[in-house]
């Protein structure tokens, strides 16, 4: 697992971005594994300044509510409509459908249509703050695949903020599995903020618990975690 201390966020989201950035350019049909939250807004930021051409990436997002329409203004649709598929065109996006009337058969065509690609080529992923990655919440299974998950109430309460109410915050979720995300042949963890420090004091400590799912990482060959401000 390699570190990398940034001075700030801004100087995190930059370095970021400079990294997708290479790989992307360095690849005929990259396909790159997308993470929502606070996060990587900088990162998407800055993609969306630059103006990089984009149109031979497919992009796989890590999860979607289950219960909210596409449109609704906190769907991950959204978010990555407004962050970044505005400016930026891709060959092709994909999101789990949280609306799919078959949720089970929603996620075996999620998974279908990764291995379709092969393998992701880089996966990003942000830091909940009880370990969590995707929604893979704390005592997800390592094994797990594209899954339906309940979301733990600290990650609702956490996730409130960009609601009206803490009732309004679906209370389920698809995401793409553990072992899914391990299957990227790299893997970036963005984490910024002092909220982040005990997750991230966490993970340093190495131990791998399925109780800490980001803990995981440790197990994967080539895992970037780019870090700013949890001192
Ligand atoms: C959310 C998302 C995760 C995200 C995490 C941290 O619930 N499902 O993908 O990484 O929580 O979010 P934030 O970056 O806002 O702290």
């Amino acid at each position: 697992m390699n570190v990398i201390q940034t001075n700030n966020y801004e100087a995190l989201s930059q370095r970021v971005a400079d990294y997708v950035q290479e790989l992307v350019g360095a690849k005929d049909q990259p396909v790159l594994g997308l993470a929502t939250g606070s996060t990587p807004v900088g990162f998407y930021e800055y993609i969306r300044q630059t103006q990089p051409d984009w149109s031979h990436v497919t992009t796989f997002n890590l999860d979607e509510y289950v219960g909210i329409s596409p449109s609704h203004s906190q769907s991950y649709r959204t978010f990555m409509e407004k962050n970044l598929f505005s400016n930026i065109s891709v060959m092709a996006s994909y999101i789990p459908d949280g609306q799919a009337h078959d949720l089970t058969a929603e996620c075996t065509r999620y998974e279908q249509l990764i291995a379709e690609q092969g393998q992701i080529d880089l996966q990003i992923l942000g830091l909940g703050h009880n370990g969590h990655i995707g929604f893979n919440e704390p005592g997800t299974s390592f094994q797990s695949r594209t899954h339906i998950v309940d979301l733990a109430e600290t990650t609702r309460q956490a996730n409130a903020r960009f609601f009206e109410s803490i009732d309004d915050v679906p209370t389920q979720a698809i995401t793409m599995g553990i072992q899914t995300i391990m299957e990227a042949k790299k893997i970036v963890l963005m984490v910024s903020g002092h909220d982040k420090q005990h997750a991230f004091n966490r993970l340093m400590e190495g131990e791998v618990d399925e109780q800490f799912p980001a803990s995981v990482l440790h197990h994967h060959p080539d895992v970037t975690v780019f870090v700013s401000d949890v001192g």
